[in-house]
């Protein structure tokens, strides 16, 4: 049986990703901050999809280290082993010009991207490392892509500090995660523009979005310490 963790799946494409790993037969631990407000929306696709149909809510706030562990705990009396976590959980922080963003800006934005994303990945390695093929997902953007930022011209005109800096930030997290972490297939992941709360509903569908974060759940081969996105591998 595989097992994963999505963080932030109370909606947009936590919520969707965690459905299609369920819909594989996965059991799935979709992480969220009210994990009660999942209940009525499972409850449905239960009804759907049939019994076996299996995502379990779990209380987790990736800024708190006690939320996470207790998360960890929740699981690990539930399973021996992870196979996926995919660190979804994000926010768009404040898109200011710069005289208007400060230091408590960046500090909320880092401590859900960045340190959100490393406090659920270490805390939950020991259950990683029982699966036999253990992946870690960090769900990043275009916006944190020198790549991007530097030569496309879709983002010629965008000019925001805290979030892009923030998924940079990531993105350098998931090289070096996959350079120390050999035995654990790392990928970032670009969604792209996808039309959720997050967006007020610009951008492409939430399926579309979901695309490179299910196959970077679902890649067991590797190789580890890529960036993907809808069209597959991308530039950092
Ligand atoms: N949409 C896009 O165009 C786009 C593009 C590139 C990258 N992304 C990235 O994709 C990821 C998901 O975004 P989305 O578009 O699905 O946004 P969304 O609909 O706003 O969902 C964000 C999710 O993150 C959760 N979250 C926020 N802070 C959290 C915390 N401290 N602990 C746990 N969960 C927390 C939210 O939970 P609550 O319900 O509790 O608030 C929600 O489930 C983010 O990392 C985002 O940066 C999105």
């Amino acid at each position: 049986m595989t097992h994963a963790v999505v963080t932030g799946a109370s909606r947009g494409l936590g919520l969707v990703v965690s459905i299609e790993l369920a819909r594989r037969g996965w059991t799935v631990f979709a992480g969220a901050r009210r994990p009660a407000d999942l209940h009525p929306r499972l409850a449905e696709l239960r009804e759907q999809e049939g019994e076996s149909f299996d995502i379990r809510p779990v209380a987790l706030d990736v800024t708190s280290d006690a939320s996470v562990r207790a998360a960890v705990q929740t699981i690990a009396d539930q399973t021996g082993h992870i196979d996926v976590v995919v660190n979804n959980a994000g926010v768009p922080g404040t898109w200011a010009a710069p005289e208007d963003v400060g230091p408590d800006d960046f500090a909320a934005v880092l401590e859900t991207n960045v340190l959100g994303p490393v406090r659920a990945s270490r805390a939950f390695l020991p259950l990683l490392r029982e699966s036999a093929q253990p992946r870690l997902v960090f769900v990043s953007s275009g916006m944190g892509s020198f790549a991007s930022q530097t030569t496309d011209p879709a983002f010629r005109e965008i000019a925001h500090v805290p979030y892009p800096a923030s998924k940079a930030a990531l993105n350098m997290i998931a090289v070096q995660y996959a350079k120390a972490l050999p035995d654990i297939i790392v990928t970032a992941v670009d969604p792209g523009l996808t039309a959720t709360e997050f967006t007020a509903g610009s951008g492409h569908s939430v399926d579309e979005g979901a695309a490179p974060i299910l196959a970077a759940a679902l890649n067991v081969e590797g190789p580890s310490g890529r960036f993907l996105n809808g069209a597959g591998p991308a530039g950092w």
